[in-house]
């Protein structure tokens, strides 16, 4: 019995070691590298390819890459990524030859694209998706609308605002879970448009629609995504701008999920962001006018063949609108500005250069109403008809409030 015991404590002792070893090797090594693979790949530009990598790429691309501030794709802090796994920046992706991608082959922007593997063989962070299932020919549009002469990819020579901290649970598991996707062997074609079920699931793949509402990142099964934990059944931990907790909704047709939702509902929430009952939803899940009414109606007619799952998703709680001192800071959460503004007014759009771009208050209150008709294609929702009448003085008051904080921190620096 001795003996057992004694061999018992050896064999803890020897786990321990490795273990500690390995959580040493894993800190010191950091994110793994590899060889990445030479792919040749020619790529006609055409003016219809670039119109179709720019409908993906804004709905794909955008949100991590755009800087508010210079108003390119020159990579920011990702203010969603939650703190357990650092600090994440992404990248300067403008056609800038030295800053950006300009000097990328078409071959290695695919093969990050694909596989997760940079040029000099970093592996990008679990959360830069990866796009094993996107059809050769909307990938090849994808770099297309990157070589374009867009505004938005315009060189432009700056890094982003700050360098990535990976934290030690980002390195483990980019060791142990997240592995660069192999790279596609045959040719991937994209599904006929007129054949709804198919082209529904080849965009909500592509789309990451799978990635976000199954259960957990860590559980996705990114090669055959069906095969993922809570397929579509949503739960999924995620943050907004302003580092507040988001769960994902359920899309499987149970009582639980999307059954009582019909195909307008659903086509609205996905183009504007507004559901059924008229309230807005949270960032990340942001709001596609890039999507036309068929692909939406394409990706409702997928959905309705997933197995049901019945879980009950709690929604954000969003605070009451108290008749208190700041009222409009309450309506600034109460309607979950801050899921896209983030606390301080910058997130994925920049509110705190409003007062200089709409002077008077009637002109900020058109925008809020109607961001669309100044923008168009803006993902900033249409709250008009949400926002109480009475309540868009007080908002744009805090509005207003926002961008002087920024402006005085940025004069005194
Ligand atoms: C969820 C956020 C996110 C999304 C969405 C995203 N990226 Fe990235 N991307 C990142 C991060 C973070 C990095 C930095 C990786 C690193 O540190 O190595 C990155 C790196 C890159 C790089 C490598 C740049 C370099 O200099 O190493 C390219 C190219 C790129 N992304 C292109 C794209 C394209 C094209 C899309 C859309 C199809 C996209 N990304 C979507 C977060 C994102
Ligand atoms: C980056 C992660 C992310 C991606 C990608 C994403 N969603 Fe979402 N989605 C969410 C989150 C988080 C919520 C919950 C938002 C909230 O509670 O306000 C949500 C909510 C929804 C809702 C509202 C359901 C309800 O019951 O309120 C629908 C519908 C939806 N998503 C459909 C889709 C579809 C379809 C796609 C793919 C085209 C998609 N989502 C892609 C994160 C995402
Ligand atoms: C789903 C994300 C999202 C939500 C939620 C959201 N916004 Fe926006 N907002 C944006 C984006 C993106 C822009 C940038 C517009 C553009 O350039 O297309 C923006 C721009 C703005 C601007 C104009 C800034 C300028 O100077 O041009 C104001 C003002 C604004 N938002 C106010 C609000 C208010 C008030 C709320 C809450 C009631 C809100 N937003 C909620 C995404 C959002």
């Amino acid at each position: 019995m001795k003996k057992v015991l004694k061999l018992l404590g050896y064999s803890v002792l020897v786990i321990i070691f490795t273990a500690a070893s390995f959580a040493g090797y894993v800190a010191i090594s950091g994110i793994p590298t590899y060889t990445p693979g030479k792919v040749n790949l020619k790529i006609d530009v055409t003016p219809v390819k670039v119109e179709r990598g720019r409908k993906y790429a804004s709905m794909l691309c955008i949100t991590c890459h755009l800087d508010p501030s210079t108003g390119k794709l020159t990579g920011k802090r990702l203010a969603d990524v939650p703190p357990s796994f650092g600090v994440s920046y992404s990248k300067n992706i403008t056609r800038d030859p030295i800053y950006g991608v300009g000097a990328w082959t078409n071959g290695e922007i695919a093969y990050l694209l694909r596989t997760g593997i940079t040029r000099t063989g970093r592996y990008a962070p679990p959360w830069m998706p990866k796009f094993p299932h996107m059809s050769d020919e909307d990938l090849g549009s994808v770099i297309s609308f990157l070589r374009s002469d867009d505004p938005l990819t315009a060189p432009a020579a700056v890094n982003p605002p700050g360098i990535s901290k990976p934290s030690f649970l980002t390195k483990l598991l980019t060791h142990v879970v997240f592995k660069p996707l192999p790279y596609p062997t045959a040719p991937i074609l994209t599904p006929a448009a007129t054949d709804q079920v198919a082209y529904g699931r080849y965009l909500s793949v592509n789309l990451g629609c799978f990635a976000c509402h199954s259960a957990n990142f860590r559980s996705n099964n990114e090669l055959e995504p069906e095969k993922s934990a809570g397929y579509m059944g949503g739960g999924n931990p995620l943050q907004d701008e302003s580092g507040q907790l988001v769960l994902s909704a359920n899309l499987t047709p149970d009582p639980s999920g999307l059954a009582q939702w019909n195909e307008s509902d659903f086509t609205r929430a996905l183009r504007t962001g507004i559901r059924p009952d008229h309230t807005v939803l949270s960032y990340p899940m942001s709001p596609a006018p890039e999507l036309t009414n068929a692909d939406a109606h394409a990706i409702y007619a997928y959905l309705r063949t997933v197995p049901k799952i019945h879980n009950v998703v709690a929604r954000t709680e969003r605070p009451a609108v108290a008749a208190g001192t700041n009222q409009g800071k309450t309506l600034y959460y109460h309607y979950g500005c801050n899921s896209c503004h983030g606390d301080s007014g910058s997130g994925v759009g920049d509110l705190r250069h409003a007062t200089q771009d709409y002077p008077t208050d009637p002109q900020l209150e058109a925008f809020i109403r109607h961001a669309s008709s100044f923008k168009p294609g803006t993902k900033m929702p249409e709250w008009n008809g949400i926002i109480g009448e009475s309540e868009y003085t007080p908002l744009i008051g805090y509005i207003r409030e926002l961008g002087r904080t920024a402006a005085s921190s940025e004069s005194s620096q």
